[in-house]
């Protein structure tokens, strides 16, 4: 593949993002702790699976790019399928999200895959879940494809992506702070795949039953609690000295910016399409 400007969608700069789970481990802890207003998406898609399931138990649950495995652990807890695998490119995060599962048996299985070639039977799952991970794609239109590949009849798909302008507030407070001056001019992280565009991308290929934005915010206590979270951010041009490092993110961002809370949203999209047939 070709490097791409966009950091999410260069191969390189996305396998170091996910070499290691302790940098989406420290990104998810920041906004976590920042977040005032938005139900929990793990909950929030169990609950969509759970109103539109055709039978009660679902035979195979498919978590697509299930990372460290939060929502593969409420799905196996929530719908209780018969089998559930989680699929994703990083063997860091197959190996977190099995150590916090505790998986033990065979009812969750975590396997190391690309979301392009899902390794799954056509025709066989009841659900297949893919959140935040389709604009790691540059064509996410080809895996929505597969993902439809794997749908049992009635099978349906929950796709989640956050809007293109998530977190602009801190792009800007970025360039005050004189540390990237461009950044609110930069293409977004989510440009391939994000609120405004996933129904047009997954209408050509199945019917979309459901569609719903929910806006989160987030309101971060301090600079340093920014910092945090921009520190395990690919979108900046930060000083070389500054990558990776958020005390020394916050003494710079300090050195320009008065210390008070600062806010920001994001919007989150669920979708839900069907595959055709199955009994109703
Ligand atoms: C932001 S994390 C989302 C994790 C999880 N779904 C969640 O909602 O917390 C994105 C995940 O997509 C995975 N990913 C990126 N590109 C992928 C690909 N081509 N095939 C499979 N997984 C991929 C990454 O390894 C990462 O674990």
């Amino acid at each position: 593949m070709t490097a791409s400007t966009n950091p999410f969608l260069d191969a390189t700069v996305r396998e170091g993002l996910y070499r290691d789970a302790s940098r989406l481990s420290a990104r998810t802890s920041a906004l976590h702790r920042a977040k005032t207003r938005g139900r929990p998406v793990a909950e929030v898609i169990a609950d969509l699976a759970s109103a539109h399931l055709l039978a009660p138990q679902p035979s195979l649950v498919i978590d697509i790019g299930c990372g460290r495995g939060t929502s593969s652990r409420v799905l196996t807890e929530r719908l209780r399928p018969r089998r559930l695998i989680g699929i994703d490119a990083s063997a860091a995060m197959l190996d977190d999200a099995r150590a916090r599962l505790g998986v033990t048996g065979d009812a969750a299985s975590f396997v190391q895959a690309d979301f392009h070639h899902l390794p799954v039977p056509s025709g066989t799952c009841t659900v297949a879940v893919a959140a935040f991970c389709l604009y790691h794609a540059s064509r996410p239109e080809a895996v929505i494809t597969e993902i439809a590949r794997t749908l049992a009849p009635g099978g349906i798909a929950i796709l989640v992506t956050k809007s293109a302008d998530s977190y602009r507030d801190l792009d800007v407070l970025v360039a005050n702070a004189g540390l990237d001056p461009d950044a609110p001019h930069r293409e977004s992280l989510y440009a391939a795949a994000h609120s405004a565009n996933l129904a047009g991308l997954t209408e050509p290929v199945l019917p979309i039953e459901h569609l719903e934005h929910e806006e989160h915010g987030f309101t971060f206590a301090d600079l340093s609690h920014v910092a945090e979270y921009l520190a395990t951010s690919p979108k900046y041009h930060l000083p070389a000295e500054l990558h990776g490092a958020p005390a020394a993110i916050a003494v710079a961002l300090r050195a320009r910016l008065s210390d008070a809370p600062v806010s920001t949203t994001s919007i989150v999209t669920y979708l839900l399409a069907r595959k055709p047939g199955g009994a109703r």
